[in-house]
Order: structure tokens, then sequence, then C-alpha cells
């Protein structure tokens, strides 16, 4: 971007890619444009010599994802008159659904599974104004009763199930060679509904110009409102790496899962809804799946933030435990660029956080020789 120049959201950057007919239209608050880190400290303690990136997208204004889909979901809601909208969600789609819809000055209905959503979530859907539903059932109940709701209500319904979600969400890939100057070997995330790991493959397909059976597929959805542009940068798509937590891997397990359950709320998913398309994506690439235990998501978690200062949400971290498991075992070869997604922010979750908490907080006295005693005793 030029000097003097406001960056004012993801459709507009990438007008031409997306299934947007007029720029007035847009409704944004500044999403994507997310920061690539890369890895210093964990390569080297691992000791591989690997260009490990993460891409930060708690950084965007709802701290998840979520609002590259959303901004584009919420403006094509509204240009086709709709007043209201409805998803279901572990947490950060009725996060993202509730801030676009007050910025568009509709209604958002969201349905959350009783008791397993993380406070950050549900204090941000609260003060977004959104009417919340708290279902006795988990996400995939939620997603069922949706669907059907969404056959009668005037209301639009927001989950990835919406093509123009993951049309908003393909841009992530977009940024990642824009700033690299090609894609990834590997693109590694975590997967629980699975239209992120969809996205992602259609943005580098496209972008690179690779046209495969998913792109094609996916695409024809939105021809009749879109044309894309047929300017590609030349490069080769990644692998497509989609990790999940144990209890929650249909993906592993070969079919749905009933009774999903995982510390990572977010991924507590058993029956996704862009199944096809996700293997699609991971057999198209050449990727693979892997399962992770809470234990291990956590312990990833905690490592990113105390030896990259990284804050992610547990279910982010999923992502880059893979990616570890895979670079030592030499599954991914040394000289590999490796990109992860960090799909939500630590804050989102402050009570897994606090609970990781290592030795208990007291208080000691506010005197000069409490605080000296207690710093020189941990030096
Ligand atoms: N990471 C986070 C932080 C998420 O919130 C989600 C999905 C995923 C990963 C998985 O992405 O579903 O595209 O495979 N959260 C949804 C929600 C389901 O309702 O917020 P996916």
């Amino acid at each position: 971007m030029s000097f003097g120049q406001i960056y004012t959201g993801l459709i507009d950057k990438y007008f031409d890619r997306l299934p947007i007919s007029n720029r007035k239209n847009i409704i944004s608050i500044g999403e994507g444009n997310t920061p690539l880190i890369k890895l210093k400290n964990i390569p080297k303690e691992i000791g591989k010599d690997v260009n490990l990136y993460v891409k930060f997208e708690g950084l965007n204004p709802t701290s998840s994802f979520k609002d590259r889909g959303m901004t584009v979901a919420v403006t094509r809601a509204v240009e086709e008159g709709s007043n209201a909208i409805i998803c279901a969600s572990t947490g950060n789609t009725s996060a993202a659904a509730a801030a676009y819809a007050a910025r568009a000055g509709i209604k958002s209905f969201v349905l959350i599974p009783d008791g397993k959503i993380a406070l950050g979530k549900l204090a941000q859907a609260i003060m977004y104004g959104a009417e919340i539903i708290q279902i006795k059932g988990n996400f995939d109940d939620g997603m069922q009763l949706v669907k059907k709701i969404g056959e009668s209500a005037p209301v639009s319904i927001v989950n990835s199930i919406n093509p123009f979600r993951l049309q908003g969400q393909k841009t992530a890939a977009f940024e990642i060679i824009d700033e690299l100057g090609k894609a990834p070997d590997y693109h590694c995330l975590p997967v629980g509904n699975a239209g992120n790991i969809t996205a992602y493959w259609m943005g580098y397909c496209e972008y690179s110009g690779h046209i495969g059976k998913m792109v094609e597929k996916s695409t024809r959805i939105c021809q009749d409102i879109c044309q894309y542009s047929t300017d590609a940068v030349t490069s080769v798509p990644p692998k497509m790496v989609g990790y999940q937590a144990t209890m929650s891997a249909p993906f592993l397990r070969g079919e749905p899962v009933k009774d999903p359950e995982t510390i990572a709320t977010a991924i507590r998913i058993g029956n996704p809804q862009s199944w096809d398309y996700a293997w699609m994506a991971s057999r198209e690439s050449g990727g693979w799946f892997d399962e992770f235990s809470d234990e291990e998501i956590l312990k990833v978690q905690r490592m990113l933030a105390e030896k990259e200062g990284i804050f992610c949400e547990p279910a982010s971290a999923t992502s880059v435990a893979g990616a570890l498991k895979d670079i030592q075992s030499g599954k991914i070869a040394e000289g590999s660029t490796i990109v992860c997604t960090l799909t939500g922010h630590g804050l989102k979750d402050p009570d897994i956080a606090i609970n990781q908490c290592k030795t208990e907080m007291t208080a000691i006295d506010a005197t000069f020789d409490a605080v000296n005693k207690a710093i020189f005793a941990k030096l």
C-alpha cells in the first residue's frame, strides 16, 4: 500500500476475484491483511532447518478467520435484501456474524451449544447484540436446525455451507502468495466443519492458476455472479494438511463422530458440512489428516506463547502441533516452507489459559522487600 492509503478490507482489495457486484455495498470492518509471522525459536529448539510461518488470523476484527467469510456473506445477504442472518456455531462464527450484522444494521440469530462455548466468544455475541439461542445439543445438532429453519424463515444462513463464506476465506491464500511470492510447500490447519481447508485450497488453486476438480465444482456455484480474474501468479499449490482433536476426528475415523469432545471447543464437531470438499482438497493436493490429544494441543498452545510471543486459541494450536510432528518425523522435509493458520486469538478462551497456570497465584505484601525477594527468587 502506498503512503496515505487506508486499508479498506479484503473485498475491496481482491474485488475482481469475489462475487460482489458493487463496491458501494461492501460491509467491512477492515478484515484480512493479517500478519504472516516466521517462527524463530521453535524450529531452532527442535533442531530443524525449515521456514515455518504462522498466519495469525486471530488479528482479524473479531479475532478469528471467520471475518473473511462473513464480510462476503453479509455483503451478499444485504445485496439480496435480507434483514436477518442465522448460524450455528462453536463460538467464532457467532461472534463474526453478530459483528457484521451490527455493522450492516440487520439482525443476527446465533445457535450455540449450551455451556460449550469459550467465554470471550459469548461475550462478543452479547456485545454485538446477537439474538443468542443456546441449545441443549452440540454444533452438529445446531447445524441441522439452522438448515431446516433456513428453508422457511426469512433469514440468510451464514455458516460455511453458504458458498460466499468460502469465497471470502480463500483470500487468506492470496495474501500468503502475495507475501511469499509463491505458495508454501505445505499448508497446515485445524479442521472442524472443514470450510476453511476447502477455502484455502480454492484460493491457492485459483491464485496460482491450477484448476483442479474441486475448484471447478466450487467455482461453478458462484459463476453466474462472478467473473473471476484469470491472471495467475505462477506457483505450485501446497499440500493441504488438516489436523483434528482425537475425540472429534471424523476425517481420521472415515465417518461422522456421534458425540465429539475436546477442550478445543472451536473444533468440537463430528459431522463436517464440507466433508466431500475437504477430502477433495486433501487428495488433490497430496495432503493428509492427523489427530492430536487435548494434552498435545495445549502443550503447543503454551509453547507458541512462551517461545514466540504468539497467543492463539487451543484449536488453532492444532495446526502447529501437526506441523511440528511431521517436521520432526521427516514427513515434511528440511528446507520446506510451511504455513500454519492460527485461526483464532487466545484471549477468546481465557478460562483455558488461566487453568494452565502452573503455580498458585497468591498476593504478597506491597513492600519493596517482599517484591524484591520474589523477583530474586526467580532470577
Ligand atoms: N479454528 C477455530 C478457532 C474455529 O473457530 C474453527 C471453526 C476452526 C478452527 C475450524 O474451521 O470449521 O472451517 O474447519 N469454528 C466454527 C464456528 C465451526 O462455529 O466458529 P472449519
